[in-house]
Formats: structure tokens, C-alpha cells, sequence
């Protein structure tokens, strides 16, 4: 048996923080950013929104469009790295305000790959037969946790959420492969110092603290090693790829490898111009926009591809039935 997606939903922030904004705070410039990272705007949540907020609209959307009742849910897994708390969790935050009675409710801690994490964790409940409808969201709000004078990561950053709910595929649709890794070795090179039970009290700063150089040479190579290995797994090749999904944090990143493999650009979904790295939601809000833009297709083979803090990587092949399709396009 295996899990495929049933509703997908996202949800942003109402707030635009374009490049020039930037360089209004710090000394940066629209062309730079442009140049080095392909970010044009971003969204930021405000005080009063904490990453439940966004999470519970996009679940709720995810949710409607599936076609399920709440309390047939059986799972929520939430990945985020931005939590309202470090308990309870998000997860049960929106079991709650979804009134989702009798799911069990967990966060899942791997930044930016977070999604993909969940993504596993959830079709691997459902292909054993243990569980039957999972909600899976990936929201974070890392603009709460930038240092607005430190030019190498403020602008890198945006918030949003998105979510989509897994059901048993009675056909050959659904996730069909799925591929997971970490290098807790580089770990330094991305990092959130304070707050944690190292330095409860936050001596070390509550901020992200970036390596940029060799984060990007590890998204690089864990971006392409991510994506041989999962279609390996399936036993497809880059020619079988419809779309890529790739995780959303540089236009260079994506090109290099996009270009080594030989994926031409009408097979790579990009909106990071818009929004920034939205951590785990960027491969949900991608999948939600690129649904309703009608970039994919019946039958098509999609792939998503991750890396983030920890650091991790991670990936997944969806291939969409028609039925699939036409539940979530209406
Ligand atoms: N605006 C203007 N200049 C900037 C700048 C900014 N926002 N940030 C850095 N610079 C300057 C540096 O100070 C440096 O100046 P110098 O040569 O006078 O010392 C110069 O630009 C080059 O800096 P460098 O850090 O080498 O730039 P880069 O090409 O590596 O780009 C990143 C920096 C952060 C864009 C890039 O390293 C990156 O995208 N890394 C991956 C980050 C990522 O994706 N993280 C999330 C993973 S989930």
C-alpha cells in the first residue's frame, strides 16, 4: 500500500519585506541579493502571529480540499524548527483548534528538511497499514529568529506554512519513494546557539548563525546526491521527473544542480523570489502553488528535494493519479 496526497493548502503572512526595505536596516542592496540568492521579497509574520497561526490556516486548507472530516484524521505531524513553544507542540496546538479528536500529534525537528522528514515518517505509518489519514504540515517563522544587522542571513529568510493530508493509494499513485540522510558532523555550520537546554537563558544570542560558504557547498551536494538517490530507489531517471520541487533557499543552488543534472528549466519549480526560505514550508508552498498554477499534470512524476540545518537532507517521488488530481484542482 501506498500514501498519496489528498488536499494540499499554504498560508503567508500579510507583510512584504522587499530588498530595498533591507538595505533600508542594513548595508545590503537589492542587486545583491538579486544576484547572489535569486530573493526579491519576503513575507514576515508580526508580533502577535506565532508559526501555530500560519500552520493551522494552511492545515485547514490542506484540509477542505482533501474532502476528510477532522475527526477522521488519525496523525499530525508537524515540521517546524520555530515552535509557539517548546511545549506543547504544534502539532498539538492544531489538534486542538481543528478539533481534531482522536489523533496522536507530534513536531518533527529538521529544519529546513523537515517536510520531507515528515513526508517519510507519515506514508511510512500509512504503508505499513497502521495508520489511514495523516495531516502533515511544514510552518516556520525564522524572520522571529534573524539578527537584522547580520547581512548574511536577514535576508535570507520569510515565513509561511503549508500542509497536505496522506490517505491509502488504492492504485499506483502516491509517494512512491523516499530518501532520507544527515551530517551531524557539520552541524556548526548552521545554527540557533540560545534557547535550548545548552543555554536556557539565551546568553549565546537567540539568533540563526550561518556559515554561508559551507552550507552552500553542502546544499550542493546533498541537493543532487538527494535526488540520485531517491530515483534510484524508485528506479527512474532524470528524464522521468516532470517536475522538480527543490527546496527553496538559493537560485544558484537550484541552477548548479538542475543544470549538472540535466533538468531544463520548465521542470524546476522556483518561487523564492517571492518568499524568501521559508524552512519546511517551502517545499509544501511550492507543491500548493505549483497545483494551482497547473505546473503538474495527470500522471506526472513528481519529485521533492530538501537540505537544511543539522545538518540534513531528504527527498520524495510523487506520481499523481488523475483522481488525486482532480480532488485537489477542484
Ligand atoms: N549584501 C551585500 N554584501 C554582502 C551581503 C549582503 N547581504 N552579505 C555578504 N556580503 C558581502 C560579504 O561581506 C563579502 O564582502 P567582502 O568580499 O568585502 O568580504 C562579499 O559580500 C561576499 O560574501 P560571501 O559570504 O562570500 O558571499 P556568498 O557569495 O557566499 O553569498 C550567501 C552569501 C549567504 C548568499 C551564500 O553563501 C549562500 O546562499 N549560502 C547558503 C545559505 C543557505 O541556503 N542557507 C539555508 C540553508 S537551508
Amino acid at each position: 500500500m501506498r500514501a498519496k496526497i489528498i488536499g494540499v493548502g499554504s498560508a503567508l503572512p500579510e507583510k512584504i519585506v522587499t530588498n530595498d526595505d533591507l538595505a533600508r536596516i542594513v548595508e545590503t542592496n537589492d542587486e545583491w541579493i538579486r544576484t547572489r540568492t535569486g530573493i526579491e521579497q519576503r513575507r514576515v509574520s508580526d508580533d502577535k502571529t506565532a508559526t501555530s497561526d500560519l500552520a493551522i490556516k494552511a492545515a485547514a486548507k490542506a484540509l477542505k480540499k482533501s474532502g476528510l472530516a477532522a475527526n477522521q484524521l488519525d496523525l499530525i505531524i508537524v515540521a517546524t524548527t520555530s515552535p509557539d513553544f517548546l511545549f506543547p507542540s504544534v502539532a498539538c496546538i492544531l489538534q486542538k483548534e481543528l478539533q481534531v479528536a482522536r489523533a496522536a500529534a507530534f513536531d518533527l525537528s529538521a529544519a529546513c528538511s523537515g517536510f520531507n522528514y515528515a513526508l517519510t515518517v507519515a506514508a511510512n505509518f500509512i504503508e505499513n497499514g497502521t495508520l489511514k489519514n495523516i495531516l502533515v504540515v511544514g510552518a516556520d517563522t525564522l524572520t522571529k529568529y534573524l539578527n537584522w544587522q547580520d547581512r548574511g542571513t536577514c535576508i535570507l529568510f520569510g515565513d509561511a506554512a503549508g500542509a497536505v493530508v496522506l490517505a491509502p493509494s488504492k492504485d499506483d499513485s502516491g509517494i512512491i519513494a523516499s530518501w532520507l540522510k544527515a551530517e551531524g558532523s557539520l552541524g556548526e555550520y548552521l545554527t540557533m546557539p540560545g534557547g535550548g537546554s545548552r543555554d536556557p537563558e539565551a546568553k549565546n544570542g537567540r539568533f540563526i548563525t550561518m556559515d554561508g560558504k559551507n552550507v552552500f557547498k553542502f546544499a550542493v551536494r546533498a541537493l543532487e546526491e538527494s535526488i540520485k538517490q531517491v530515483l534510484a530507489k524508485a528506479n527512474l531517471t532524470t528524464t522521468d521527473i516532470d517536475l522538480l520541487i527543490p527546496h527553496q533557499a538559493n537560485t544558484r543552488i537550484i541552477d548548479h544542480v538542475s543544470k549538472k543534472l540535466g533538468l531544463p528549466k520548465e521542470k524546476v519549480y522556483v518561487n523564492l523570489q517571492k518568499y524568501g526560505n521559508t524552512s519546511a514550508a517551502s517545499i509544501p508552498l511550492a507543491l500548493d502553488e505549483a497545483l494551482a498554477e497547473g505546473r503538474i499534470h495527470k500522471g506526472d512524476i513528481i519529485l521533492l528535494s530538501g537540505f537544511g540545518a543539522g545538518l540534513t537532507a531528504g527527498a520524495n517521488i510523487i506520481r499523481y493519479s488523475s483522481s488525486d488530481y482532480d480532488k485537489i484542482t477542484s
